[in-house]
């Protein structure tokens, strides 16, 4: 089971994120790109420091962080998928920064094979959303920081936005269209069940219990939520592009369950009126976010 389950990632995370496509893939970085720099300042980390990125993918925090700690630092990557450890390596290699970097196949609700109390950071984005046992991941969190050590997290907020009512796909008006955009929806959630979804069984306020329970005391947490009508410059894709694209590595692409869900009569009226307003940005963005920043207390004397 494990090998697909690797591979799944990587193709993902390096291809149906986004595509295939460079420009997507572009628009991507410019969202995440902020992101990663909002976690590492929000981790206060500095010089000399050691790093644990836990679900690194392909390496957006922890290349960023190996920029923050410098020649005296080191960064551990983390992940379920060996092929994204592997490609990270190479990166790294590629860069010159092999010495001051580890790979640890691992899951994050079970890092035993790192040792208690070693780090001075431990940073995740967009992972926990994946885990199911997320109060396990908390409480290795805690265990592998130093006491003063300090957490830093980004995860989005799916149940906000779920479910979509039916006169929207993906934030597109498809009011003429509902009943079968509502077949393409049920392929969706055949793929990942939403009563059994680790994506969907968690919001903020979770978060911030999850991080008590497991021992930290000062923690933070920004949560914040947004709607907006779409515009050509940001929200337009390519229609082929859309096609090939998949929300998370769970899902099919557009095109499958496109396939999947209608009949070919069908999917010829549903792309009819679905494509311009994927091609000229004219949906409504619906997205909540959370930011969690903590503390390991320091032992007491
Ligand atoms: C959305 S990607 C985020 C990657 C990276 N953190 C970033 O900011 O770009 C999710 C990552 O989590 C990893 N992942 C999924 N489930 C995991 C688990 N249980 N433990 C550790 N990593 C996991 C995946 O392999 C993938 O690299």
């Amino acid at each position: 089971m494990a090998e697909p389950v690797r591979n799944r990632w990587a193709e993902w995370l390096l291809e149906r994120r986004h595509g295939g496509d460079p420009e997507d893939l572009k628009s991507t970085l410019d969202f995440l790109i902020p992101v990663r720099d909002r976690v590492l300042r929000n981790a206060a980390l500095t010089g000399g420091e050691i790093l644990l990125d836990v679900g690194a993918g392909d390496g957006l925090v922890a290349f960023g962080a190996l920029e923050i700690v410098g020649e005296g630092g080191r960064v551990h990557f983390s992940d379920i998928s060996q092929d994204l450890l592997d490609h990270s390596r190479s990166l790294a290699r590629q860069m010159g920064v092999l010495d001051r970097c580890e790979f640890v196949h691992a899951s994050a609700d079970d890092l035993s094979a790192l040792e208690d109390a070693f780090l001075d950071v431990v940073t995740t984005r967009s992972v926990l959303i994946y885990v199911k046992d997320k109060q396990r991941a908390f409480e290795e969190f805690h265990r592998v920081l130093k006491p003063g050590g300090r957490l830093s997290i980004f995860e989005p907020i799916n149940n906000f936005t779920y479910p979509e009512p039916p006169h929207l796909f993906g934030g597109s008006d498809v009011t003429p269209m509902a009943d079968l955009a509502e077949r393409v929806k049920a392929v969706y959630a055949s793929r990942q069940p939403p009563e059994e979804s680790p994506m969907l069984d968690f919001d903020e306020r979770a978060l911030f219990d999850l991080a008590e329970r497991a021992g930290f005391e000062e923690i933070h947490l920004s949560y914040e939520a947004k709607t907006k009508p779409g515009n050509l410059e940001v929200d337009a894709r390519d229609w082929e592009t859309a096609l090939r694209s998949a929300p998370n590595p769970f899902a099919p692409t557009l095109g499958q369950a496109l396939v999947e869900a209608l009949t070919s009569e069908e999917k010829e009226r549903f792309v009819a009126h679905l494509r311009p307003l994927v091609e000229t940005g004219k949906r409504r963005s619906r997205d909540a976010v959370a930011y969690l920043w903590t503390v390991k207390r320091e032992e007491a004397s």
